[in-house]
């Protein structure tokens, strides 16, 4: 098996101190229409500014929302994940995207509304907004990334990322296979759906898996989660994760990182867990937390939670 090789990357290039302004190139929706979530698509321009050619896939940019918290400090950085390639936008350097769903929620009766996402969703083509980072040193393809076959997983906007990397592979003749398992509540929540559906009938070796969470069970009654494909779409997923060239990139909700341990204990998929390490006889009987502390990921797994 080839070395997994990751890049040098540039990392705080702006700080919260010291932030950098770009502007916004476009912003729009991508989930369906009769979604009762707000899902965009958002691009900054950031010529001129020393982020150009220096943002890789799989990174993320810090932005900074106006005005004060309810202390009356000001707001702090939130990170988004870029969902461009390396080359950036449609392949211009001066271009990074990220992909924002606006956080809506209620509370003893009042919506609250998330500071940063709500900022972004409503900004306008034109409109300046304070940007840091680069960040994230892991979470990235390997340089020489056509070495190796892929399994991503990803929930909601976790689909950042992933958005970035498919280009980035298909880019550069990537001719091994890729498997994306999206999971999501609603049919219309699906991100980027035509593109990924276009992305399978034009490279054979590309897969798009999807888990609708909401719309009907599994036989056994437990929801289609992106982990359950790990089960239901064995024969394709199994010979692809037992080759020792095959890495796996995790990217969305917390709950699906113990779920996705345990399937792959079940099976005995063992080196995506640090060698050397006791792994859990009767993972079912472990805690999220416990089991996320007996087990670390090899070389071959990379993971971005929240
Ligand atoms: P559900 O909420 O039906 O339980 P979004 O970010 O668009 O809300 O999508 C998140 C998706 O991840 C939903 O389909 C959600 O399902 C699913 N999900 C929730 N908890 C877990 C978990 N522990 N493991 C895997 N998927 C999960």
């Amino acid at each position: 098996m080839s070395e997994i090789i990751l890049p040098q990357v540039e990392l705080n290039i702006y700080t919260p101190k010291d932030t950098v302004t770009a502007t916004i190139a476009e912003n729009y929706i991508v989930t369906s229409s009769s979604s009762p979530n707000f899902v965009r698509h958002i691009t900054f321009d950031i010529s001129g500014t020393d982020l150009v050619g220096r943002v890789k896939c799989g990174q993320a940019i810090g932005v900074l929302p106006p005005g004060m918290n309810e202390k009356g400090r000001p707001h702090k950085i939130r990170l988004y994940s870029v969902s461009s390639p390396d080359e950036g936008e449609g392949g211009d350097p001066t271009k990074i995207s990220t992909t924002v769903k606006r956080v809506l929620e209620e509370w003893e009766s009042k919506l609250y509304t998330g500071v940063a996402s709500n900022y972004l969703a409503d900004l306008q083509p034109g409109d300046e907004v304070k940007l840091t980072g680069p960040s994230g040193r892991r979470f990235l393809l390997p340089e020489n990334a056509n070495d190796f076959n892929y399994i991503f997983f990803a929930t909601g906007t976790g689909i950042a990322p992933f958005r970035a990397m498919i280009q980035q592979l298909y880019a550069s003749g990537f001719d091994k296979s890729c498997v994306l398992i999206f999971g999501c509540p609603y049919r219309t929540d699906l991100l980027y759906e035509s593109w990924l559906d276009n992305v399978e009938s034009e490279q054979s070796g590309f897969h798009y898996l999807k888990s609708i969470s909401r719309e009907g069970r599994r036989p056994d009654g437990s929801k289609d989660y992106v982990q359950t494909k790990l089960t239901d779409e064995e024969s394709l997923l199994r010979p692809l994760l037992e080759k020792p060239d095959t890495l796996i990139y995790i990217c969305g909700l917390q709950g699906m990182e113990d779920g996705i341990y345990r399937e792959l204990l079940r099976q005995r998929l063992h080196g995506y867990f640090e060698p050397g390490r006791p792994l859990p006889e009767d993972p079912g009987a472990l805690d999220s937390a416990e089991l996320k502390r007996m087990l670390k990921p090899s070389s071959r797994l990379f993971v971005e939670v929240y």
